[in-house]
């Protein structure tokens, strides 16, 4: 069974008194007995301090938004792998449109990126996306395919293992125009297939893929019912704690 899973990506948001009282929140509200995964991915400076208030629930984990393509060295301003390890993450997400759109983050920097923070023992959760022109284009699973080659597939069965991905259009992200439910099912069974055929059935049902853009406590239920649909990566929506636990509760 693959997991369930739904993760808050906080982005450049929240002071530390704002994010402290929203995972405060969280932990206070979230029902005990889920079985969903949840992930909060605050900016680098909250990680550690929220990191050691979710330790006594064994269901939230936080992630870093970010980390460097480099091991270590002088790159000032930059956080390796191994920083974010140390500061009792369990997550880093990688490639994330915004990263890739604003901050020309190439597919072998992703690469990069991967390799670091999995040589940490951390998990990875990917993103790959498409443009609405891309779409508009019909190239959409061209694309989305070449993100995951290219950042992805040199990873052996092992390793590909400890990997979430999330796809995010790009159309939809911030936009409140969410992917229909369709869209979003068609595009998640495309991407758990290229995994099939690169690393067998077995594998390619373990991984969980999560859809990101726009979603919100009224559209979760009915993309979390799809088929390859294993939860949500979050944007505004997790900067507040009842939208958030509702779209936990969508499952
Ligand atoms: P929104 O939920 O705000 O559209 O953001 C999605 C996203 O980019 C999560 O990483």
């Amino acid at each position: 069974m693959r997991k369930n899973i739904v993760a808050g990506n906080w982005k450049m948001n929240l002071t530390r008194g704002s994010s402290l009282g929203l995972v405060d929140e969280i932990l206070e509200k979230i029902s005990k007995d889920k079985n969903t995964e949840i992930i909060l991915s605050p900016p680098f400076l909250y990680l550690y301090k929220i990191a050691k208030m979710c330790r006594f629930n064994k269901n939230v984990k936080v992630a870093a938004q970010n980390c460097s393509k480099e091991v270590k060295g002088a790159f000032t301003g930059e956080i390796s792998a191994e920083m974010i390890a140390s500061c009792a993450a369990d997550y880093v997400i990688i490639g994330h449109s915004e990263r890739r759109e604003y901050f020309l983050e190439s597919n072998d920097d992703l690469a990069a990126k991967v390799n670091n923070t999995l040589a940490e023992n951390l998990k990875v959760i990917f993103c790959c996306g498409e443009s609405l022109k891309q779409r508009e284009n019909e190239i959409h699973f061209d694309w989305i395919k070449q993100q995951l080659t290219q950042g992805l597939f040199h990873l052996d069965s092992t390793k590909i293992s400890e990997i979430v991905i999330a796809y995010e259009p790009i159309w939809a992200i911030g936009t409140g125009v969410t992917a229909s439910t369709e869209q979003a099912q068609e595009m998640h069974n495309f991407i758990r297939n290229i995994f099939y055929e690169k690393y067998g059935n077995e594998v390619g049902e373990k991984i969980s893929i999560l859809y990101g853009g726009s979603c919100k406590p009224t559209n979760a239920k009915e993309l979390f019912s799809q088929k390859d649909i294993d939860g949500g990566l979050i944007g505004g929506a997790s900067l507040n704690a009842d939208d958030f636990l509702a779209i936990i509760n969508s499952f």
